[in-house]
């Protein structure tokens, strides 16, 4: 069976105190429980991430990034390398999310490069895939999600170090969730087009997370579908107590 995913991601909040208050909050959550089928991720902003990492060394919490540069290094004056993340013991990434593809111009060949430059510094990249609102009411959900995994994962390998979200532009921050079913749905296209593509093995192993407005009331009938093997979460992941329920719930 595949553990559950519990990632937050903070996007662009928090001040550095408010994000240590949070962090040292859910280490003493943590700190002798003994998780047996759930893995929690927290992205912080850039700035928090060795604060977050070095008190991580001592819990069961990953710490991933929200971003990475494509460039291993050089003259890319704000960028933030994946040799960096590595350095700063960062083992997630999350790339694509839809919000650097509407605001920052990133396109599936990009993230395609994000991806091979995680997983050569053994970062695990959380790669995000949806549809539009447009292309769902069109009927295109299916096919928008094909091209997106054919693009962003051409030519990648996958050995127990990708995670896919499959994260409905419409159901981001709007607190307009899909359903269960709705979500399952994509969630079994995904993984049958990577056992086409790669092997049942992979298909079989490869965590893939939904992400739109997940919150502790709806998590559980999320995670009951096959293929939903836990989530992404946004606006409920700021709230400590909110982030501990979600890890109880994905415990039972
Ligand atoms: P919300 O949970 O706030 O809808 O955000 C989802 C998301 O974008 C996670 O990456």
């Amino acid at each position: 069976m595949r553990d559950i995913i519990i990632a937050g991601n903070w996007k662009m909040n928090k001040t550095f105190q408010e994000a240590e208050d949070f962090l040292v909050d859910i280490f003493e959550y943590l700190h002798n429980k003994e998780l047996e089928k759930t893995t929690s991720i927290i992205c912080p902003p850039f700035p928090y991430l060795e604060m977050a990492t070095d008190l991580a060394a001592e819990s069961n919490l990953s710490i991933g990034a929200q971003n990475v540069s494509e460039h291993e290094s050089g003259a890319y004056t704000g960028e933030i390398s994946a040799a960096m993340l590595h350095s700063m013991d960062v083992d997630h990434c999350i790339v694509g999310h839809s919000e650097r593809r509407k605001y920052f111009g990133e396109t599936d060949e990009t993230i395609n490069k994000k991806i091979k430059m995680l997983q050569n510094y053994r970062i695990i990249p959380i790669v995000c895939i949806g549809e539009s609102l447009q292309q769902r009411e069109a009927g295109e959900a299916e096919e928008v999600i094909e091209t997106q995994l054919l693009a962003t994962l051409q030519d990648v390998q996958i050995s127990n170090n990708l995670a896919i979200a499959y994260e409905p532009i419409w159901a981001i921050g709007t607190g307009e969730t899909a359903t269960p079913q709705q979500a399952q749905k994509i969630h079994s296209f995904i993984r049958k087009w990577i056992q086409e593509n790669y092997n049942k093995e992979i298909a079989n192993s490869v965590p893939i997370l939904y992400g739109g407005s997940v919150k502790p009331e709806n998590i559980s009938d999320l995670l009951a579908e096959e293929d939903i093997d836990g989530g992404l979460i946004g606006g409920a992941s700021l709230d400590s107590n909110k982030f501990k329920k979600m890890i109880d719930i994905a415990e039972k």
